[in-house]
């Protein structure tokens, strides 16, 4: 399965903070925002990523990420040049998702939770159809909004309705077979000139074709989109990691848990961050590893 980070768009609901550099490279509390997004398509066990961005951020996002070897991922990009809508993303990614299936998730979008690991590598063995997480929220209005029956089963979808009909949105993070490509060409901008995820998945709905799981009461998703998210999402990174011990989104920490680099290679390529809360968490840790064996 490929992987698509969506991190165009200008973020203007964050200006000033965003005019000079894209709102997806801010720091949310000890990273860029783009490492939460990021850790969730690596935890699902994807290593080719596409990132796509906005044209004056191109070269920012390639400056803080690179190729991804030092995360043992393969970081390939594209420019979106008009913020068209969410499932633009598979018009631009077409020729990066040829044959495969692909999961997109959006670059303000913070997943965290107990087990979730399970359940993203479970979205990723179905060859067939989509899946989407629901979780629960007070101000529904302001997502895309999933209806259920009383067995549980997804029955309506609606892109930020004015009474809306249950309190789930749909999270921004979308397992798809590669049938997604097709679906999106036929998809006509909304009336807010979009092309939109929602209808997107209204179609595999039609089809029952879309599997919705609900995400845990205990489960923390966070959408950065306004100065007030950021900021909570700052705070509760900061709490978790401080109660844990551990680094949420550690993007170095995933690579050597999923074996896709050595400790070795991690040392060397942050040989020269000294005096630096993250790199010196990845130093102990590695260090701990060590003493595991
Ligand atoms: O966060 C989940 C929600 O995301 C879903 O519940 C909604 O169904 C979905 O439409 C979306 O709603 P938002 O109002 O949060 O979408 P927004 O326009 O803010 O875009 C989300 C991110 O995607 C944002 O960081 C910028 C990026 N984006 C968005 C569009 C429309 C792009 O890169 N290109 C685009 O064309």
């Amino acid at each position: 399965m490929k992987g698509i980070v969506l991190a165009g768009g200008l973020g203007t609901r964050l200006y000033p903070a965003s005019l000079p550099i894209s709102k997806i490279l801010l720091s949310v509390y000890d990273k860029p925002m783009i490492y939460y997004p990021i850790s969730t398509l690596m935890q699902s066990g994807i290593r080719d990523i596409l990132i796509i961005t906005n044209p004056l951020d191109y070269d920012n996002f390639r400056k803080l990420l690179g190729n991804g070897a030092q995360f043992g991922v393969n970081f390939k990009y594209q420019v979106q040049f008009e913020a068209k809508g969410i499932a633009d993303a598979f018009l631009i990614g077409e020729s990066f998702i040829k044959n495969d299936s692909v999961a997109l998730i959006l670059g303000d979008n913070v997943f965290y939770g107990k087990n979730f690991e399970k359940q993203l590598k479970n979205a990723v063995s179905k060859n067939n159809g989509a899946t989407v997480f629901a979780y629960e929220v007070d101000d529904p209005c302001a997502f895309g909004v999933v209806e259920f029956d009383e067995n549980g089963r997804a029955i309506s979808l609606e892109e930020k309705p004015s009474k809306p009909k249950s309190n789930y949105a749909v999270t921004g993070l979308y397992f798809y077979d590669n049938k997604v490509v097709e679906y999106a060409k036929t998809l006509k901008p909304s009336k807010r000139g979009e092309l939109e995820i929602t209808d997107l998945n209204k179609l595999y709905l039609k089809n029952n074709k879309l599997t919705v799981e609900k995400l845990p009461e205990n489960f923390t998703w966070l959408d950065t989109g306004t100065h007030d998210s950021v900021l909570n999402a700052a705070n509760f990174i900061q709490k978790t990691e401080k109660a844990t011990s551990e680094k949420i989104a550690c993007l170095e920490e995933i690579a050597l848990k999923n074996g896709w680099i050595s400790p070795e290679t991690v040392l060397e390529n942050i040989e020269d961050f000294k005096n630096n809360n993250y790199y010196d968490y990845v130093r102990n840790y590695i260090i701990k590893m060590a003493q595991k064996v």
